[in-house]
């Protein structure tokens, strides 16, 4: 981080410390607490539903991504047609407020039609799968060339199991490479897009040599890829804390710049770890459909706070902490891998603030008294 990254973040911390003081309450807002460390993101697949949601997150964050409505199912259903309704209002509701965006995703084994894998009959040819992924690239990436600041150009290729990647059916149509093609098809979109590699569980020893692996391999080909997204989605009581800032470390050594892209904190017990959207628990259990018990909010604010501690610590190699969420009602983790009412998130269903909220925002806080003895 340079000199002057640092002196403004340490200002701003000091004034939040200020204002504490002065009024014995959360004294800031996500985004003044972490100005000058990292962008404070959160999804937003489509407008929010209520008008409050939207006032809080841009009180809030300075960042979102746009989620859902730019995966290549909604986006681009058939080869001959796009539907951009969703992904232009959303664009425009944030570029507007000049929110830093982020798209997601370009390339996912998930949520992407057949089509692109088809011809006629038969399986299509590297030749056309490879067309067909360009255009796609060069159309969504291209509409929003100046306004979306950042793409998770490809999403998850990585084996969870022993293998090196996933096998997918872009794998399977043009081999290893459409990666790297993928990579500079978003490029050529969008000269100035940062272009991430996004994936779940890559802090983990096993994952993270294949994604270190994966960074050296485009780096040794000249591909221009900048950045890498570990996603977060972990579960109380069970966070690898040593796993991600060795990750961290790990993979700001291979000069790519690190973002925390999908974060939340499952707190029902689950029998499926990381964040494999196919997996499905039909037992799951629904243990705190009324809310979450006091102890455990503290438990996760606890996390929360060790966690961004961390993120804190690494700040020069961070550039965003985006969280999968505004609050709890919209998390994916209702629905997966099986039904139930979660609280994984920094606010309730009725946007009140959780002990999680305090947690983060005393981090930097916190640093600041510590620096000022
Ligand atoms: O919009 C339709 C709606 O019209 C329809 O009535 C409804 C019926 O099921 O589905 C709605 O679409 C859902 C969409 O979320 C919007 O809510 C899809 O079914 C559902 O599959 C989709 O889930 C998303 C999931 O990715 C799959 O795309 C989650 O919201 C989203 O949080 C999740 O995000 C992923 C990241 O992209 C990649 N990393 C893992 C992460 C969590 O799975």
């Amino acid at each position: 981080m340079n000199i002057r990254k640092m002196t403004i973040g340490a200002v701003m911390v000091l004034a939040a410390c200020a204002t504490m003081t002065a009024e014995n309450s959360p004294p800031v807002t996500l985004k003044q607490a972490y100005a000058g460390a990292f962008l404070i993101g959160t999804v937003m697949g489509k407008p929010p539903a209520r008008e409050a949601e939207w006032h809080l997150l841009c009180r809030q964050f300075n960042s979102i991504t746009a989620g859902n409505c730019l995966k290549p199912k909604p986006v681009h259903p058939a080869e001959d047609r796009y539907e951009f309704a969703t992904a232009d209002v959303v664009v425009k509701m944030a570029h507007e407020q000049g929110l830093v965006i982020q798209g997601h995703t370009l390339i996912w084994h998930s949520q992407c039609p057949d089509w692109f894998f088809r011809d006629g009959d038969k399986p299509a040819g590297r030749e056309l799968v490879l067309k067909r992924m360009r255009d796609h690239i060069a159309t969504v990436v291209g509409r929003y060339a100046g306004k979306i600041q950042g793409w998770d150009v490809v999403n998850e290729v990585i084996d969870s199991g022993k293998g090196y990647l996933r096998e997918t059916k872009w794998l399977a149509a043009m081999g290893e490479d459409y990666i790297a093609e993928a990579f500079r098809a978003a490029h050529r979109a969008d000269p100035r897009a940062k272009l991430y590699y996004n994936d779940f569980s890559i802090e983990r020893p096993a994952k993270r040599e294949k994604a270190l692996r994966l960074i050296r391999e485009l780096k040794s080909k000249g591909v221009p890829m900048d950045g890498i997204g570990i996603q977060g989605h972990w579960e109380l009581d069970k966070i690898p804390y040593q796993d991600i800032e060795d990750a961290i470390i790990a993979f700001h050594k291979e000069g790519v710049d690190v973002a925390i892209t999908e974060l939340d904190l499952d707190v029902v017990p689950r029998r499926v770890t990381g964040a494999e959207v196919d997996a499905r628990d039909a037992a799951g259990a629904d243990p705190y459909p009324n809310g979450l018990p006091a102890a455990m909010l503290q438990r996760q604010a606890d996390q929360y706070g060790k966690l961004f501690a961390i993120f804190y610590k690494h700040r020069d190699k961070i550039s965003r902490v985006t969280i999968w969420g505004l609050h709890d009602g919209v998390s994916w983790l209702n629905t997966w891998p099986s039904k139930r009412t979660n609280h994984p998130l920094l606010w309730d269903r009725d946007l009140n603030p959780k002990p999680a909220l305090a947690a983060v925002l005393a981090v930097p806080v916190a640093a600041a008294q510590r620096w000022g003895g």
